[in-house]
């Protein structure tokens, strides 16, 4: 398998980790997500967002660079995408559950989130029980996706297979409301007063870096290490205030 960048930088860096490209680490992502993973021309990789940031800072302790590559969340979060060899690691806004533990390998925690209810401010619905025979957009393959159909009884689910086309039909009026991760619908919240989140749901779900289970794990152990330096050094807070300070 062979990776996007063939100028990739100094060969034998990452040597150990078996990486996809040499002197690369190339991570899979499904973008747009903001402000975790956007499309970025003015970066190196061409992306950015929290996870593309904080893991370009990690791939810099490992001298290594970072290449993104878009892929689809559904694929990625069952694991295939990972064991299919396409990427070393994905960085997706990716929540670690027991279920995905079964064929992914996670990193240590890296940020901490909820899933909240998307409506537009007209709408009159004010709770997941208002949805009832409503048409509520869920990004599929998510724990939003499962959050609602756990509990937004009544309601239709309709599958996005990502926010660049979720977010687009709730703004065409083609869905009553959006079920997904908060700091997601923070984002359209602040882009379009039309719209407004009503609910959050504290389902304390924390996002991993994920790798193809039981194939990476000095990779995955230098991806900790780097991350706890950058905790230690105060760096990972700076990434984490340039995207949620208030
Ligand atoms: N945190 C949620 C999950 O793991 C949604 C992640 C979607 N990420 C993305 N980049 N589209 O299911």
């Amino acid at each position: 398998a062979g990776g996007t960048d063939s100028g990739s930088g100094d060969s034998d860096a990452g040597d150990e980790y078996g990486l996809v490209s040499a002197g690369t680490l190339t991570a899979c992502s499904d973008v747009p997500y903001p402000p975790f993973e956007v499309e970025d021309s003015s970066t190196e990789s061409g992306y950015s967002g929290f996870d593309i940031d904080l893991l370009d800072a990690i791939a810099k302790k490992l001298d290594l660079k970072l290449a993104v590559q878009d892929v689809g969340f559904d694929a990625l979060q069952s694991g295939t995408t990972l064991v299919a060899g396409t990427c070393d690691l994905g960085a997706s806004a990716m929540t670690i559950t027991d279920e995905r533990k079964a064929n992914i390998d996670f990193s240590d925690p890296y940020y901490d989130s909820l899933q909240s209810l998307l409506v537009r401010t007209d709408s009159g619905i004010e709770s997941i029980d208002d949805l009832a025979g409503k048409n509520v957009g869920v990004q599929q393959g998510t724990t939003g996706e499962t959050y609602a159909t756990e509990n937004a009884t009544g309601a239709e689910l309709v599958q996005y297979p990502s926010d660049g086309e979720l977010w687009p039909a709730m703004q065409a009026g083609q869905i009553d409301a959006i079920l997904q991760d908060q700091p997601v619908n923070i984002e359209h919240e602040k882009a379009d007063s039309a719209y407004k989140i009503v609910e959050t749901y504290d389902t304390e779900e924390s996002y991993g870096f994920a790798f193809a289970k039981g194939e990476k794990d000095a990779l995955v152990d230098a991806v900790n290490s780097a991350l706890q330096e950058l905790r230690d050094s105060g760096e990972y807070q700076k990434i984490y205030d340039s995207y949620f300070s208030a």
